[in-house]
């Protein structure tokens, strides 16, 4: 997907780092974390905000994750004093475990919008905070803005169309109630707010098209990958430009950009993490496994007493159908009957769990057949079989 593309240019992204700086000095103004030890900052782009949270928290342990080289080096650069760990890695795939510790204050600030499937990583870092930890983020909700709606239209005119629309694919961002109800579920308490920026860029007049100065350090950078043909980039740019100045037109006070930004900032209670009564399963990879008819007591037993998952009633018109549910973190694991079942003995549920080993030991010590699989560096998982033969697999966040 162009979306994930990991080609960013620091430089660019940087020239309005004033205005880009406001919305994460908003959020983090909504943590109230007094002395964190461990601080992650994913998404940490070219570095000056992530250097901001050392400045901060200066005792704290900071740990910077982008997934782009460019940024990285940047921000090791601006970072004289050695003070933060940079680590290049996907946020969709770094492992919270890599840490050593639970975090005590996650932040991701512009960046989820970039990341398929985010709520279900968002559950994962929650799931894995420190008693009382904080997690913040904020994505841009301006995908409806002349900004975009305007690329869009350039891209919809111009002959390499087809190309250019997987460019154009934007990921969902949600409104600040979904985030709310979600990191909620966690018995978080939650702030969710949204704001619409008004950013007055180039008030002295010295730039030709500062709108599309900004959309080149972010949401054009997709656009401008795939058109490579330098015609074509330029048949493209003198178009979307034309229709940026008649959107943003210059006032006396510079050009103003609207912005709408979404926020959401979460508490984990302080009691959270207990490793007692199933607390230790915190998410779910897949949601949907067959049973044989008048399994379901055997399947309460495994799922519901042993690894401690929650059984959620059905709704009333589906109980006939047979079957039982369950919560895993935010998700469900339906459990449903199948004509002529046949157990899966490769597609699988993944449950995330905080102590492999120990729900390892407990299965077998109840003849629970264990299998470890070691295929995937740094990552602690085995593999069973629920009471009626389906594979499950349990993974160590
Ligand atoms: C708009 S910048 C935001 C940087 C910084 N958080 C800030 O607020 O200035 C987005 C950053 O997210 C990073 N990014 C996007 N998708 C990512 C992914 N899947 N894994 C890691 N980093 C990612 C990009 O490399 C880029 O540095």
């Amino acid at each position: 997907m162009v979306g994930m593309s990991t080609v960013w240019d620091p430089t660019q992204y940087a020239k309005f780092s004033d205005h880009r700086s406001r919305p994460f000095d908003d959020l983090l103004a909504r943590v109230r974390a007094t002395s964190p030890a461990l601080v992650v900052d994913l998404g940490c782009g070219n570095g000056p905000l992530t250097l901001g949270l050392a400045q901060r928290w200066p005792d704290a342990r900071i740990v910077g994750v982008d997934h782009s080289p460019e940024m990285l080096k940047a921000a090791r650069e601006l970072d004289v004093d050695g003070r933060v760990e940079w680590v290049e890695a996907d946020v969709a795939t770094w492992d919270v475990a890599t840490l050593g510790a639970a975090p005590d204050v996650i932040v991701t600030n512009a960046t989820l919008q970039w990341v398929p499937g985010h709520l279900d990583l968002v559950a994962r870092w929650v799931s894995a905070l420190a008693p009382g930890g904080w997690f913040a983020m904020q994505v841009p909700g301006n995908n409806d803005a002349p900004s975009h709606a305007l690329m869009r239209e350039s891209a919809a005119n111009h002959p390499a169309k087809e190309r250019l629309s997987p460019a154009l694919n934007r990921l969902a961002v949600h409104d600040p109630a979904r985030y709310v109800v979600e990191l909620g579920a966690f018995g978080c308490e939650v702030d969710g707010w949204e704001t619409t920026y008004q950013h007055v860029l180039d008030p002295a007049g010295e730039q030709d098209n500062p709108v599309l100065e900004w959309v080149r350090g972010t949401g054009l950078r997709p656009v401008l990958e795939a058109l490579t043909d330098e015609a074509e980039r330029a048949a493209f740019l003198a178009d979307y430009d034309a229709r940026l100045r008649a959107a943003y037109p210059r006032t006396p006070v510079g050009v103003i950009l609207a912005f709408r930004r979404v926020f959401a900032v979460a508490r984990r209670s302080d009691t959270a993490a207990s490793p007692d009564a199933g607390a230790h399963v915190v998410g779910l990879h897949h949601v949907q496994v067959a049973c044989p008819a008048g399994s379901e007591d055997a399947l309460r037993a495994f799922y519901g007493d042993l690894v401690g998952l929650p059984e959620i009633p059905k709704p009333p018109a589906l109980t006939a159908r047979g079957g039982v549910w369950f919560r895993v973190g935010p998700h469900e694991l339906h459990c449903g009957v199948e004509e002529g079942f046949a157990p899966a003995r490769k597609a699988h549920p993944a449950i995330a769990v905080r102590d492999v080993d120990a729900l390892a030991a407990t299965l077998a010590a109840r003849g629970g057949d264990i299998t470890w699989d070691e295929a995937i560096p740094g990552t602690r998982r085995f593999h069973t079989a629920d009471p009626v033969g389906n594979r499950v697999e349990f993974q160590q966040v």
